[in-house]
């Protein structure tokens, strides 16, 4: 019997303008995965701590990531899988994603890392379309590759690892309100206007620049979004007040983080992030609504080993 302990961590989809193919990976916030080869074939979910979700393996995220893995591997053994989970789920920082990535990176390493990133990503999205009724990567990307990556195509999967520059910062306020990712899915439009549309990819390939070049200005610049956070935000309590409050102590950019309702401020220095941190705690306070505030550097090595 063999086993072994991961961190899976939390992670910022869309990042703005990226709508399902940007997104960064967190560092201060993640949960706790133990993967175990065992004689009996199949995948067991022998424990979870942290939240009520399944333990039959075909409606957990996790547990479906890993038959998605453990079927095309076929090994003549099976896994236990124990999750200890702190990411809150529908909380919009990837807690499916951390549970799909957690349970097939960790039977990757004891099958003997047969599969690369990307196969890892694949099996992983089978997991997370379970909990939103959607095949994206753009949390599952950024928690495999660690950064902030691209993802240019679903089918075929492509990933691209984009640079994070030095000293950035993410100030995550999480609204303790849940919202369903496929709900949040359900209420956009079909179509956009071609203005928006010019607008949005202008967006994203300067944000894609500002990373390749350093240039917090651009970035803070690209940091928008007039496709889906319109839509969105209104799901999101005092989310006008709080991007007020994050520009005005000088965040890059602040946006609703995946699908909601947590809500992520880019600051460029960790005395800004503090700034930034105070100043939404401080709005926040003033309303009934419970929350928690995470700083993070952005994570550039990913889910790992503990
Ligand atoms: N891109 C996804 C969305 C991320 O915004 O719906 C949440 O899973």
């Amino acid at each position: 019997m063999k086993e072994l302990k991961i961190f899976s961590p939390a992670t910022v989809a869309n990042v703005s303008c990226g709508f399902d193919v940007l997104g960064f990976c967190l560092d201060t916030i993640g949960d706790e995965m133990v993967i175990r080869t065992t004689d009996k074939k199949g995948i067991h979910i022998t424990k979870i701590e942290g939240y009520d979700l399944p333990f039959e393996a075909d409606k957990n995220v996790a547990g479906v990531s890993a038959l998605a893995m453990l079927n095309d591997a076929q090994p003549d053994y099976g896994f236990e899988i124990e999750i200890y989970k702190n990411i809150k789920p529908g909380s919009g920082i990837g807690s499916s994603s951390a549970s799909a990535v957690g349970s097939v990176f960790g039977m990757n390493e004891l099958l003997g890392k047969p599969y690369n990133k990307t196969q890892l990503t694949s099996f992983a999205m089978k997991g997370e379309a379970l909990a939103s009724k959607s095949e994206h990567a753009d949390n599952i990307a950024p928690a495999i590759f660690g950064g902030f990556t691209l993802v240019k195509s679903v089918a075929p999967l492509e990933v691209l690892q984009l640079p994070t520059p030095a000293n950035l910062f993410a100030v995550i306020i999480h609204p303790q309100i849940e919202i369903k990712t496929a709900e949040a899915r359900a209420i956009l439009p079909k179509e956009i206007p071609l203005k928006d549309a010019i607008t949005q990819w202008s967006n994203v390939g300067s944000l894609v620049h500002a990373l390749h070049t350093n240039d917090y200005g651009l970035l803070s610049n690209s940091l928008k979004d007039v496709v889906v956070e319109p839509h969105r935000s209104r799901l999101i309590p005092h989310f006008d007040l709080v991007r007020e409050h994050a520009l005005k102590h000088k965040a890059l950019g602040c946006g609703i983080s995946g699908s909601g309702p947590s809500i992520f401020s880019l600051c460029h220095g960790n005395e800004t992030a503090q700034n930034v941190a105070k100043a939404i705690q401080n709005i926040y306070s003033k309303t009934k609504i419970p929350f928690e505030i995470y700083i993070s550097e952005i994570n550039t090595e990913g889910i790992k080993i503990l």
